[in-house]
């Protein structure tokens, strides 16, 4: 495995809330203001020893330090991190002055946009091409230009844009030379998140999909993170109602319990609201978070207990919340002689203090997946998304229990390998 040196630079379209509550944390860290709460590359535990004890991951893994990252983005709004994080209204004032010096710094670049594929936005900052080709072009001088600005060799990718509205997996996704065919007619299939992941790809550069849009997730893509032998992983980040979920229906279907009916409602009042509010993007969303019950109930090996599950699902703009998300599950349940119970479930979360930690984590699991050669979909990260990104073929997990088992086994493997690693250096 290679070892960390240098800088590692973090490249985030999409410099709205979830980007600049990460950014403002990762700094408020290293300042030492807070402690890394939610992050387990920096707080988790995983078991290294033969007696079950269980070591720190920073101690046992050669992750890049907090230290080592600096930061580069794309946004339509050519706002610096600072306004933007007061746009986006998570964190309070006085947090965001402290950090204010640093997230002036961070200007976004101009973004790959078209409002055809996010109907609710339209922004001044945002290049201009003859061709989708032209565009992704324009985003690789970007990302080398930004890498040679730090002197960075290493760089790692996560779209944190607006979702996207749903697309079908059509011909130009389905191998690498139909995409870039299709780039060069400006295949309307290929939606701006395409653009940017073929763009970090073809710079060697790893690459994670915070949201439920089609992104990496294509054949074409796949097959050119294979070709040059980088990871990726997705999608949309499983923060709040899905976490949760993913926990109970595992709980049910263990004790045997039918489920008729899981009522899923949510409210917020951000950005990412509003963009949700159009049906489009909502069809993103909505296949990402509804998945979750079939694959962890399984109806067809239970077609008595949960053959006639109707899960419904709904989000709606509320704008005094911002992104103080409120959500409501309810969950009708039958038991024992086929008597009815229910379950309600009810989190008061914020959106993008969820979400942070787990930017976090992808950055520097995807950065040592990558020097540790692994490429192509990381089915060991799915712990992290509603929708699992998983080889062809390959299951999908959903039950958080079941993803966190894979995570942390990963995680040792990669500890165990880095110690013998370490133990076959000619000592100085
Ligand atoms: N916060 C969570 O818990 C959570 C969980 C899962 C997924 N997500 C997803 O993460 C994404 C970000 O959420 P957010 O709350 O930060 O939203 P946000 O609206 O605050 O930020 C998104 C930013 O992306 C910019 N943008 C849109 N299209 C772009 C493009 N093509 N290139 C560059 N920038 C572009 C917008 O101008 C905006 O500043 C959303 O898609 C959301 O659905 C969030």
């Amino acid at each position: 495995m290679v070892p960390h040196t240098g800088p590692l630079l973090v490249l985030l379209p999409g410099l709205g809330a979830v980007a600049t509550t990460f950014l403002a944390g990762v700094e408020a860290i290293r300042q030492g203001r807070v402690r890394p709460i939610g992050a387990f590359s920096q707080l988790g535990r995983i078991p290294l020893q033969e007696d079950g004890g269980e070591q720190p991951v920073p101690e046992v893994l050669p992750l890049a330090p907090l230290e080592a990252l600096h930061f580069a983005a794309w946004d339509i709004f050519p706002d610096d991190a600072y306004e933007a994080a007061r746009a986006a209204g998570v964190l309070q004032k006085q947090d965001l002055h402290a950090l204010r010096d640093f997230l002036r710094q961070i200007r976004p670049m101009k973004a790959v946009f078209d409002r055809q594929y996010v109907r609710k936005l339209d922004g001044p900052h945002v290049k201009q091409g003859r061709t989708k080709r032209e565009l992704a072009e324009a985003l690789r001088e970007d990302i080398r230009q930004a890498k040679a600005a730090i002197g960075a060799e290493r760089a790692v990718m996560v779209w944190c844009a607006s979702t996207e509205v749903h697309l079908e997996l059509a011909p130009c996704h389905r191998s690498l030379r139909a995409f870039e065919q299709g780039l060069e007619r400006n295949d309307p299939a290929i939606a701006p998140s395409q653009i940017y992941a073929y763009a970090a790809l073809q710079e060697g550069i790893p690459y994670a999909n915070a949201t439920p849009n089609r992104a990496a997730d294509i054949p074409a893509l796949e097959e050119l993170a294979e070709l040059k032998g980088v990871p990726i992983a997705g999608k949309d980040l499983k923060t709040g109602q899905t976490l949760l979920k993913t926990v109970l229906a595992p709980a049910l279907r263990m004790r045997l319990l039918g489920v008729q009916g899981w009522f899923s409602v949510n409210i917020l009042g951000n950005r990412d609201g509003w963009v949700l509010d159009d049906e489009g993007s909502f069809r993103s969303k909505e296949a990402t978070k509804s998945e979750v019950l079939d694959g962890i109930l399984s109806p067809q090996l239970y077609p008595e207990l949960y053959g006639e599950l109707y899960h419904k699902v709904r989000i709606h703009y509320y704008p005094p919340r911002g992104d103080a998300k409120e959500s409501w599950d309810v969950v009708d349940l039958v038991g024992w002689m086929g008597y009815p119970m229910q379950l309600r479930v009810n989190f008061s979360c914020r959106d993008s203090i969820l979400a942070a930690p787990l930017v976090l984590d992808l950055v520097l699991f995807l950065d040592l997946a990558a020097r540790a050669g692994w490429r192509g979909p990381q089915s060991w990260l799915s712990f992290y998304f509603k929708s699992p990104h998983v080889r062809p073929g390959e299951p999908v997990h959903h039950a958080l229990a079941e993803q966190y088992q894979m995570l942390c086994r990963a995680l040792q493997g990669l500890a165990l390998r880095w110690r013998a690693a370490q133990q076959t250096l000619p000592q100085a």
